[in-house]
């Protein structure tokens, strides 16, 4: 695609977001992987990682509806109204220690799916800004293989690099099936990747 139709599209989906009342365009990223994965349905537990400023939140928060529950989690909690089966939390992932409760506090009986569109500030420095989207990915995981139900998905961004598909190799062997993903909604400069891990498996 040219580059000037390329950056239209990107200005089409901020409109469409916009108009739509999601905070941000990304919303459109998860609308795709949903249509062609179906990832959510009523009633389930998800975990979202990096949710500000919840766009994902509000998608899955009404695909998931009243009997679900939505956690997110980002540095800050997000602006704006969410239904009351949202619960936001500020927590630094980076920073152990203060996350361990509240993971056991809504997730019990295990979460149905976790998803994390964590991403570092970044540099300009292509090695750093990859590190550091790995070591984002990388707490993400521990979530995810700490609350995910059997049968449950993790889907999660990542910076490309040599040491990122090796992560998503390691952390592929707990799951049934890896399907990576590129969505149209990205922008096309962007280093970033989508893994969709589908049918977690108990150790
Ligand atoms: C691309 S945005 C997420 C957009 C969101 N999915 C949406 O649709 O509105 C990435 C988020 O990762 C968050 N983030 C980065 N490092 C973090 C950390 N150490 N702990 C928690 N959140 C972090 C940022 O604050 C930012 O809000």
């Amino acid at each position: 695609m040219a580059i000037k139709d390329r950056s239209r599209l990107d200005d089409h989906y901020s409109q469409k977001a916009r108009s739509q009342g999601y905070p941000a365009r990304s919303v459109y990223k998860l609308a795709e992987f949903d249509e062609k994965y179906s990832l959510f349905r009523s009633g389930q537990k998800v975990l979202d990682l990096g949710c500000a400023p919840g766009s994902w939140t509000m998608y899955a928060a009404e695909k998931v509806g009243p009997k679900g529950l939505v956690v997110g989690v980002d540095l800050a909690i997000p602006q704006g109204s969410f239904p009351e089966w949202v619960k936001l939390l500020a927590v630094d992932l980076l920073s152990v220690g203060d996350a361990e409760t509240w993971g056991a506090e809504f997730f019990q009986l295990g979460a149905d799916g976790v998803l994390s569109d964590l991403a570092p500030k970044t540099t300009g420095r292509r090695e750093v800004d990859q590190a550091r989207s790995l070591e984002l990915a990388l707490a993400a995981w521990s979530w995810a293989e700490r609350l995910l139900k059997p049968g449950g998905f993790f889907l999660f961004k990542v910076f490309q690099s040599p040491a990122a598909d090796e992560f998503i190799q390691r952390a592929r062997v707990r799951f049934q099936k890896l399907i990576r993903l590129k969505p149209q909604a990205s922008r096309k400069q962007s280093q970033e990747i989508f893994a969709l891990l589908k049918g977690f498996k108990a150790e």
